[in-house]
């Protein structure tokens, strides 16, 4: 039995071969993948188009979305520098923060994260939510700092905090923002091999993704320049701007040696305009946006991430739907839904949800409901209750129903507005007072 989680030899995607001695060799199994890919309806239709989501908010529970991907390139490698504890940063809700140190813990490894906070000096200010909440419950050391630059602020910080951990005997490894350095890479270079296993070339057009620090983009961008597929690869900008991704995404070109046959501006397609007031922060219309989405498709989005993403990629479609002119190159297009979930419960959504879909039943149920028998099932008479008899259980289960209810009240009713049947049941008190829940006082009254 393979226990989880589990480090393998990396193999190369076949697409990727002449890669070979830039990929990493190991990687630990964590994702739950394949994930799924699925239609994704828009809050309107838009003419002409096709859409679908792939599901890689579904590669875990705790540990969903994207980073997980990479990290399970990252933390094969800090197992093998033999690294006892990980340092990272990101903003106060980072989801990749929140994956590396659950991921970690999994691995027996402790982490520090750096979370930049606009007031980094009242530890109560980071609240209890969404990420944060997963962070207390596992125990990370979340040291809070200003808003600041990766480069030249959290980098150094994260080395200066590296070095105190050394010298108090740690093993510290440190990770870049977001897992985009060349190892993290490699989790969407084996993405896209997933997608080809999924037959992405042979449906799709369009392939539209989040940038936030450039990993996940570049992965695809690579995998399917290598690949040689026709698809088109598109990345919605929620920070930064397409000049400063390019520049990432063709250092990680330059590290796998492609330098001199390819360049981010012709495999990778950067939209800006759709991060809005700035990183992590919303606007109304965008968190509108994600609930009528999530209310349309069944799929929740993030506001940090992905709610902006999809807002974009809609907006462009309509415009291209209404203009015939635009990023996409034909009409079958693939978002790759990059997780985040747990952002979105950071209580910032909230204002806005309003309880227009909340109904009293207590009122409704009594009108609703016709009870039509009630019938004791006892132990000295096991078999057929009446109402069993009369079609409203199916046979098979009426000698199972009858062993568990034996002694109980069996009540039965129609709903008025579908005519179909339904049962509920109450137990006795000492005194063989019936014992109903609350909504069930109609079928109470009515007992014969
Ligand atoms: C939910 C989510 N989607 C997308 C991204 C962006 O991915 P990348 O940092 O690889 O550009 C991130 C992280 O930054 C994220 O947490």
């Amino acid at each position: 039995m393979n226990i989880h989680p589990r480090v393998l030899e990396y193999e190369v995607p076949e697409f990727a071969s002449r890669l070979k001695d830039k990929a990493p060799p190991t990687k630990l199994v964590l994702a739950m993948v394949p994930t799924p890919i699925q239609r994704f309806r828009m809050p309107e239709e838009i003419d002409g188009f096709e859409i679908f989501v792939k599901r890689d908010d579904m590669t875990g529970s705790t540990l969903s979305g994207n980073k997980i991907r990479k990290l399970e390139f990252i933390l094969a490698d800090a197992l093998e520098k033999k690294a006892d504890t990980i340092v990272t940063c990101g903003g106060i809700q980072s989801n990749f923060c929140r994956i590396t140190a659950l991921a970690a813990k999994e691995l027996n490894m402790q982490t520090h994260v750096l979370l930049r906070s606009p007031t980094p000096s009242d530890k109560r200010s980071v609240g209890n939510q969404g990420n944060v909440f997963l962070h207390k419950l596992n125990g990370t050391t979340m040291h809070l700092v200003k808003k600041q630059a990766y480069l030249t602020g959290l980098l150094p910080k994260m080395e200066i905090l590296s070095d105190q951990l050394s010298s108090q005997g740690l093993s510290p490894y440190l990770i870049a923002i977001g897992g985009s350095d060349t190892v993290g890479l490699w989790g969407y270079i084996e993405c896209w091999k997933e997608m080809l296993e999924q037959n992405v070339p042979g449906f799709i057009t369009d392939v539209v993704v989040t940038i936030g620090s450039g990993g996940t983009a570049a992965g695809l961008a690579i995998g399917n320049y290598l690949s040689g597929s026709k698809v088109k690869m598109h990345a919605i900008s929620v920070c930064d701007n397409a000049q400063i991704f390019h520049e990432h995404v063709n250092e990680m070109i330059e590290f796998l040696g492609l330098s001199n046959e390819t360049k981010s501006e012709d495999i990778l397609n950067i939209i800006d305009g759709y991060k809005g007031r700035g990183y992590a922060l919303n606007t109304k219309e965008e968190l509108d946006f994600i609930k009528a989405a999530s209310g349309t498709s069944g799929v929740p989005t993030d506001p940090v991430y992905t709610g902006k993403a999809v807002r974009g990629m809609f907006v462009e479609l309509q415009n291209q739907s209404r203009t015939g002119q635009g990023h996409f190159s034909g009409n079958k297009i693939l978002f790759v839904h990059t997780g985040g979930i747990f952002g979105l419960y950071d209580g910032q959504i909230e204002p806005i949800l309003g309880d227009s879909t909340v109904r009293d039943l207590t009122n409704g149920a009594k009108k609703a409901f016709r009870v039509v028998a009630v019938a004791e099932i006892e132990v000295a008479r096991p078999g057929m209750p009446d109402l069993f008899e009369r079609g409203l259980c199916t046979s098979s289960r009426i000698a199972e129903y009858t062993n568990l209810f034996k002694g109980e009240l069996i009540v039965v009713w129609f709903n008025a507005s579908n005519n179909l049947p339904s049962w509920t049941y109450g137990l006795r008190d000492s005194r063989r007072k019936l014992l109903l829940p609350a909504s069930s006082t109609v079928a109470y009254t009515a007992k014969p």
